[in-house]
């Protein structure tokens, strides 16, 4: 069971749907981005589509992260093929609330629309303008297309045509001056600057949307936590203010505070959990991120070789394959390494989620606190050598001389 933020919820529904004349921008885009595992997801899900339901709206879902290797500009047309399909379909639950919650009269019938559906999103099928449209007039009301981890429609060709195709389908209906309802994009990604990216970028589809850091959770889901945990912690349990700390440690990540909450369990009787908690919550941060390293290590040599070269390149690696980076490849794994085979390797990374492709040709860390965690392991690395150096030559000049 999720901690519901219901107020947070309606207040962005509200913000989206019934804007003031201060929030009118957000029909241009809202774009939320978040670390990784804060709980975006969940919020969409359990508070923020409600919210938005409650108030009227159509509302499709897709996570562009449910199938790394897949076509994005496919998934999110799978979406919306879906949830039309589920609006034709008499009786059907999204109809039944539609009815129940904007007094809609369709009779016993379900939309029918003028195009096929199986046709959305082919070359020269029905347009995403035109059949959002049609969706807005049949339903008089407002549709919210809500993308999660929008960030990975950036990398294709046919995400870009995809995301340029939902601008045009946004100032098709919300340009209309009496239009029965309006068309939101609210999009999420767990990489800031490849999100903000969509928005601010003069040859991005959402110029001038807005980007809001996505609110993470905070004192009030940390006491509803303890309030949970107090029966089997009894006096082993924390206070709120040293909790919330140790939360905020953790990257805001709830699974995180659950793991350190569990730890102060096998506490010897009589020891202070507020005392415990602060490196507890500090030894697991570490460990999050070390987790995800380890997998590029289980993905074998050359694998690790392509990662350090995307992490090196400052987040924005291309040259994978040119005759420099293969020799590179093979002078760290001492044989010949060819192109293929770093196709294969990238091809891992990107399947284990460690690595995305920004745009043609060019790929990053998909966590940001990951690749810290790389450039921190290679830092102290290197540190570690250094100081080495340095002891040896302290020991040299200890020594008397001859
Ligand atoms: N409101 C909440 N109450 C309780 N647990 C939560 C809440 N929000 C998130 N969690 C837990 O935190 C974990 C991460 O949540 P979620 O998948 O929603 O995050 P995310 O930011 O979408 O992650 P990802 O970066 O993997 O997409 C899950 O185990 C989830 O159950
Ligand atoms: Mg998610």
């Amino acid at each position: 069971m999720p901690y519901h933020r219901t107020g947070l919820a309606e207040q962005m529904a509200q913000q989206l749907l019934r804007p003031g004349f201060l929030d009118t921008s957000l029909r241009s885009g809202l774009f939320l981005s978040g670390q990784r595992r804060v709980g975006k997801t969940t919020f969409l899900a359990a508070d923020l589509i409600p919210a938005l339901e409650a108030l009227g709206a159509v509302v499709i879902y897709v996570d562009l992260w449910s199938q790394p290797q897949a076509n994005p500009a496919e998934l999110v047309h799978g979406a919306i093929r879906q949830a039309l399909a589920e609006l034709q379909t008499p009786g059907s639950s999204v109809l039944k609330r539609l009815k129940r919650v904007t007094g809609l009269d369709l009779g016993a019938a379900g939309f029918s629309f003028g195009f096929k559906l199986a046709e959305l999103g082919k070359p020269g099928g029905v347009s995403l303008a035109q059949a959002f449209t049609e969706l807005v007039d049949r339903a008089q009301t407002d549709v919210v297309l809500i993308v999660d981890e929008v960030q990975h429609a950036l990398g294709h060709a046919e995400g870009d045509a995809m995301l340029h195709a939902l601008k045009a389908a946004r100032d098709a209906i919300n340009t209309r001056p009496d239009t029965p309802g309006h068309f939101l994009f609210v999009g999420t990604g767990s990489h800031r600057a490849r999100v903000q990216e969509l928005a601010v970028k003069g040859n991005q589809a959402f110029n001038g949307a807005v980007t809001h850091e996505f609110p993470v959770l905070g004192r009030e889901f940390v006491e509803h936590v303890l309030t949970q945990v107090r029966p089997q912690l009894g006096d082993k349990t924390p206070s709120a203010a040293v909790t919330e700390a140790a939360f905020q440690a953790m990257g805001h990540r709830p699974e995180e505070l659950m793991k350190a909450l569990n730890v102060l369990r096998s506490l010897p009787p009589g020891t202070s959990p507020d005392e415990h908690l602060p490196t507890i919550a500090q030894s697991l941060s570490a460990t999050a991120a070390d987790i995800e390293l380890q997998k590029v290590e289980t993905l074998g040599a050359l694998t690790e070789a392509v990662f350090a070269r995307i992490c090196g390149e400052d987040g924005d690696a291309r040259g994978l394959f040119t005759a420099e980076a293969l020799k590179a490849y093979g002078v760290q794994l001492g044989r010949e390494v060819a192109a293929p085979e770093v196709q294969g390797a990238l091809g891992a990374l990107m399947g284990a989620n460690l690595v995305m492709r920004i745009k043609h040709g060019h790929y990053g860390v998909t966590d940001p606190l990951v690749e810290k965690a790389w450039r921190a392991r290679q830092e102290s690395q290197g540190l570690l050598g250094a100081k080495g150096k340095g002891e040896a030559k302290r020991a040299a000049d200890r020594r008397p001389a001859p």
